[in-house]
């Protein structure tokens, strides 16, 4: 059977990261992401294998049904899933975030991951064994930090959501990991900020993030393990990044 992975938010960052590494074994892809014209760019760097790109947004559940619905036969027995799509906005503290901020947190990294994951459920689970869902979510879904409110909750949901997804699994062999990485250098902080460069690059210089392709390369090992092991979760940070001691309000 021909591998083929389902990548959400391949435009940029961790997304664009695993259709390279996965390509780079010769997995057929499905590539989506709203800017179209990156993705045509990334289909044509990756032409020593088949790829179907999807100009899509993950928010759209309809949409979403007819990505899947409309797969070419070629690319239609997905075994991986990766429901990489996401974004963090407003860093500032909760109560200066403007609600339409968080309401876009919830429909992107909830909603959007939950329409991707109900869409191509009954296809991974007639893949059957090794088969994955892939869920992209965060050290903020574990651990608390100031200006991470809505995202940090939503982060948590995933991670919730592929606990509770894996007991309604058990039985199809379908796989669920919730990969949760630590700081890395992608277009996040960029999207997080509203495009300002000059605090991305102040948060990841003098210091050694992550990088896509490392975060890539960890999806490619969970997808790829022998079918009877399953990564329940997989918390990944740089060496350089730790937790800092409880904050406490004084006189
Ligand atoms: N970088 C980090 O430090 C870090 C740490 C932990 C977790 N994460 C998580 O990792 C995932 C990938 O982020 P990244 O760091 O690679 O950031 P990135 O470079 O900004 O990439 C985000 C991707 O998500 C896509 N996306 C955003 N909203 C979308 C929507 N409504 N519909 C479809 N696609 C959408 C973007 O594509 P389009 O704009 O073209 O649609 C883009 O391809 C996210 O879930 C993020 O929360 C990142």
């Amino acid at each position: 059977m021909t591998n083929i992975a389902f990548i959400t938010g391949a435009t940029s960052g961790f997304g664009r990261a695993a259709a390279r590494r996965f390509a780079q074994d010769g997995w057929s892809l499905v590539l989506s992401g709203r800017r179209m014209e990156r993705l045509i760019e990334l289909k044509e760097e990756l032409n020593n294998v088949p790829v179907h790109i999807i100009q899509l947004d993950v928010r759209d559940d309809q949409a979403v049904k007819t990505a899947v619905t409309e797969l070419p036969a070629e690319f239609a027995q997905i075994k991986v899933l990766i429901n990489n799509a996401g974004l963090a906005l407003a860093p500032q503290s909760a109560e200066k975030v403007d609600l339409k901020d968080w309401h876009t947190m919830i429909d992107t990294n909830i909603t959007g991951l939950v329409n991707v994951t109900h869409a191509l459920l009954p296809t991974l689970i007639k893949t059957g064994a090794g088969s994955s869902v892939i869920n992209i979510g965060s050290i903020a879904g574990e651990w608390p930090y100031p200006g991470s409110h809505v995202y940090g909750a939503s982060k948590a949901f995933v991670k919730q959501f592929s606990y509770n997804l894996r007991c309604d699994l058990l039985g199809t062999g379908v796989r669920v990991t919730d990969i949760a990485p630590g700081m890395a250098e992608t277009e996040f902080t960029l999207v997080r900020t509203k495009g300002d460069q000059q605090a991305s690059d102040n948060l990841y210089k003098t210091t050694t993030p992550l990088s896509a392709e490392d975060i890539a390369e960890q999806m490619f090992y969970v997808a790829t393990l022998p079918d009877h092991i399953n990564i329940n979760r997989l918390e990944v940070m740089p060496t350089r990044q730790a937790w800092s001691p409880f904050a406490v309000d004084r006189d």
